[in-house]
């Protein structure tokens, strides 16, 4: 097998602390499983500020394109709060590399060790066997990136800000397809989530899911449900979903929702896939913890990496097509922090650890 050659954007605060553990583990796991890794770091965000002035520098995107995957750590933070909006490294560097690889799927799985429940603000007796299911976000379209996007003074002196919500039938053809594709790998059962009692786009939203899963996937079980309704239910029962699929910012809230229940952004991994194939003929993806560069705890060396440590799990499965290996190593992570070794955030009362000493335990796990 050739050497697994992927990109490492570590970005911002907490980013370079998670995704050197997360490196370490990796060399530990391609030592065991005779693999060769071929990892080439480029710079992102505030970083790619403060040294080229540009949060997505030309290289960076270079360097990407020439790999199978982005490992990605996070971006953003205090320091470079008073840039324009438009020039911060969330929107500068995230958002047009999610656009330029065309990156249209965001896979997230929210999942709550039944171990962990304590860690969950939910009553462990509403998830006795912890939380399993997985959100799935269009990531490339909708009032994100739709035009036009402005704010203007008016002929009257008053100020008009304007985003623009637009989908089109393709778009939502392809997140489905996705959607369709997971849900066919766990329980066969499909949410797609919508607001299609007040928007447009959610009208053509559920017709086309409805359409697509008839014409295409009738062995799946396809309800819909109201944004509002999914949010409360998410709090409610967590379990009565097994996929959902969802527009980009209601995938984006509902997402920091699932986070929350699962008992920390720390444990939340994520995949990101596009049309595009890498040279192996499977999907080129970014892979990023759901958590952000946490500011306030960054430099401390007490960030939990282990989200880090399964999105990368999850681009040895997508990516790479190790699937056995993902396993392994996410059940590697299980084993650590269920044995009860834990950051601070999961710690709950318990002696907590650093950063390095949860990738340790992971690592002896393995
Ligand atoms: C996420 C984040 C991003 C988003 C921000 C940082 C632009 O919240 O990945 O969920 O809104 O997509
Ligand atoms: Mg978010």
């Amino acid at each position: 097998m050739p050497s697994l050659k992927f990109t490492v954007l570590a970005g911002d605060y907490i980013g370079p602390e998670v995704m050197a553990e997360a490196l370490r583990v990796l060399d530990h796991v391609a030592a065991r499983e005779h693999l060769a890794l071929d990892c080439t770091e480029a710079v992102v965000g505030g970083a790619a500020i403060d040294r080229h002035g540009s949060a997505l520098p030309e290289a960076t995107l270079r360097a990407c394109a020439a790999g199978d995957a982005i490992l990605f750590g996070s971006v953003g933070g205090p320091k470079w709060e008073k840039l324009p909006p438009k020039e911060q490294p969330e929107r500068a560097a995230l958002l047009p590399l999610r656009k330029h690889f065309t990156l249209f799927a965001n896979i997230r799985p929210g999942l709550l060790y039944p171990e962990l429940a304590d860690a969950s603000p939910l009553k462990s007796e509403r998830i006795p066997q912890g939380i399993d299911i997985v959100c799935i976000r269009e990531l490339t379209g909708g009032i994100y990136f739709g035009q036009p996007k402005t704010t203007v003074t008016l002929p009257d002196g008053d100020v008009q800000a304007l985003d623009t919500m637009v989908y089109r039938k393709s778009e939502i053809e392809r997140i489905t397809a996705a959607a369709v594709t997971a849900a066919r790998s766990r329980k066969k059962k499909l949410c797609s989530v919508d607001k299609a009692n007040v928007l447009e786009t959610s009208l053509l939203w559920r017709k086309t899911v409805t359409d697509y899963v008839a014409a295409h996937a009738p062995d799946i079980a396809l309800t819909h449900m109201y944004v509002d309704n999914a949010a409360m239910q998410l709090a409610r029962d967590p379990n009565q979903f097994d996929v959902f699929v969802t527009e980009n910012m209601f995938g984006d809230i509902l997402s920091d929702e699932m986070a929350v229940i699962c008992g920390s952004l720390g444990m939340l991994a994520s995949a990101s896939l596009g049309a595009r194939q890498n040279s192996r003929g499977l999907p080129f993806g970014l892979y990023e913890p759901a958590g952000g560069t946490a500011p306030d705890i960054a430099g401390k060396g007490i960030a939990n990496p282990c989200a880090q440590i399964l999105s990368a799990a999850l681009m040895l499965r997508y990516s790479f097509g190790l699937d056995a290996v993902a396993a392994r190593l996410e059940a590697a992570v299980k084993k650590a922090v269920t044995s009860g070794v834990r950051t601070g955030d999961i710690a709950f009362g318990r002696p907590a650890v650093g950063t390095r000493a949860m990738a340790d335990a992971i690592i002896a796990a393995y």
